[in-house]
Parts: C-alpha cells; structure tokens; sequence
C-alpha cells in the first residue's frame, strides 16, 4: 500500500507563489498531497507556478491574482477561494514580499511605506482573513507560516525599510500564535538567509561570494531549503510549534 501523504486533503494559499521560495513551497505542499492556491500580483508568474503543479499531480491546483497590501484585494482573494473550491485554507504561506533598498540617508519616505505595506501590511492582511475564517469554519490544526528574513533579526546595511518590515513580521507571528493557539491554529515563521531567486538577482556577485565565505554550511541556499522547512511546519509533524522562528541561513549569524 503507498503510504499516505502528509498533507492530502488540505487546502494551501501561498502569497508570492510566482516565484522563488513561494513556487518552491507550492511545489513541496503539492508533492505532499495538499491542493494549492498560488496567489501573485504577477498573473504569468503565477500561471507558470500552476503549470509545475499540474505536473505534480491532479490535485486541481488554482492560481488567483491578489495585491496583498491592498484589503480589497485580499478580501476579493478569500471570496474567490470560498466561491470555486468550497474550502477554507487551512495552510497559509506568506511569502510575497519585495525590497527597495538604500543608505537611510537615500531612503524616501515612499520606499519606507512601500516595503512595509508589502512585507508587513501584506501579511496582516492576508493572516486576519486567513484566521477570522478558520476560526469561524472551526477548522482543526491551521497552520500559519510567514517568511521573515534573517535580516530582521541582525539588520543590513541599506535595508533600514526592509529589516523593519521581517522584525515586524516576527511580532506579528508570535502575537497570532498567542491569540489562535485556543482554536488548534498554529503561526510561526521562517527567517531564510541568502537563497537563490530573482529578489535578490542585482546584488553583486562579489557580495553573494563573501556571504558564502561566511556561512558555516559554505554554499548559498536554495528556495527548496526555505520550503522544506516550511512543509515541517504546515504538517502535524509540528504540531507542538508554535511562535516559533526558525532560520534557514546555512549556520550565518546564529
Ligand atoms: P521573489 O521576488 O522571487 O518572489 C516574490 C513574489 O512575491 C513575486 O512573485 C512577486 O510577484 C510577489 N509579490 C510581490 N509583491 C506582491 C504583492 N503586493 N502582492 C502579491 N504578490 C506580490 O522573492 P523571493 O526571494 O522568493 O522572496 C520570497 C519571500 O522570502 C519574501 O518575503 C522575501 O522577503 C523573503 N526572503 C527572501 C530571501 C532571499 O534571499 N531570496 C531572504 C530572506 C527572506
């Protein structure tokens, strides 16, 4: 008999599906069984994710278009979802986010507000829909992840707006956990390191070999390292984790 897969049955919204570690963890949740929702403000990038899906097996995967910073946006997201699969996300991955990067001295005001309104706001947004629902459909053993940044935890030089936004995500994740651990929900959050995606493509490849020299495990990461951890914490594999943050960096700045 095939053994069972981890995570037959449920149902997996990942925000910033189109690319990087958002495909790769659409990718590891499908492989598991899950039926996955990409959702993306990019509509080829998250057809493309759709296309590997539909690879991976019949599990009538669906891609849906959502800005996460905009509440109407996000609210539209959870009707369309609730409209066509008849099924709350019991698996939510916030993993779109993006970067606008300069010396505090260069920051404008509009390249603070408009990280924090994708990384930070975004993830609000999408985790209150996400929680009001699952809490109300009583689903049992939701699992909330969120996608910090070890740059949250230890600041970068020319990410002020940015390592605001991944520490804010972490107080976020950690006061969800508090809130929802009554109702069986789970949140917890990942700070990756330097992993190989598009976001981080005009950093210098002078700088991505000296981050390597750096790092204990001495290779950059891959957005299936990100995803891997972040299967360990959509599946009951973790059901005792809560609040947590856990670092996929290789070993740098432990
Ligand atoms: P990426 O640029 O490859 O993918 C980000 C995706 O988010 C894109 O498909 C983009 O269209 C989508 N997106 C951006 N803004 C959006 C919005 N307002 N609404 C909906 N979708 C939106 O980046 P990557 O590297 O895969 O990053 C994923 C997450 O991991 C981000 O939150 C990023 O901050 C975080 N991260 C990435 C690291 C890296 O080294 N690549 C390191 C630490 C954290």
């Amino acid at each position: 008999m095939a053994a069972r897969q981890l995570l037959t049955g449920r149902l997996a919204l990942v925000t910033g599906g189109g690319s990087g570690i958002g495909r790769a963890v659409c990718q590891a949740l499908a492989h598991e069984g899950a039926k996955v929702v990409v959702a993306d403000r990019n509509e080829n990038a998250a057809r493309s994710t759709l296309d590997t899906l539909l690879q991976v097996n019949q599990n009538k995967h669906v891609m849906k278009l959502v800005d996460v910073s905009q509440s109407q946006s996000v609210h539209n997201l959870f009707s369309s979802i609730s409209h066509q699969l008849s099924q709350v996300p019991d698996i939510v991955v916030n993993s779109a986010g993006i970067t606008q990067d300069a010396l505090i001295s260069d920051l404008t005001e509009q390249m603070f507000d408009d990280v924090l309104l994708v990384n930070l706001k975004g993830t609000f947004l999408i985790t209150q829909a996400a929680c009001k629902l699952m809490v109300s459909e009583k689903i049992q053993d939701g699992s909330l992840i969120n996608i910090s940044s070890i740059v949250g935890k230890v600041g970068n030089i020319g990410q002020c707006n940015y390592a605001a936004s991944k520490a804010g995500v972490v107080g976020l994740t950690k006061s969800v956990a508090k809130e929802v651990a009554k109702y069986g929900i789970r949140c917890n959050a990942i700070m990756p390191g330097f992993i190989d995606t598009p976001m981080i493509g005009t950093i210098p490849e002078k700088v991505i070999e000296y981050f390597k020299k750096q790092t204990p495990l001495a290779r950059q990461g891959k957005p299936e390292d990100v995803a891997e951890a972040c299967l360990f914490l959509a599946s009951p594999k973790s059901s005792y984790i809560t609040g947590e943050v856990i670092e996929v960096t290789g070993g740098i700045f432990m």
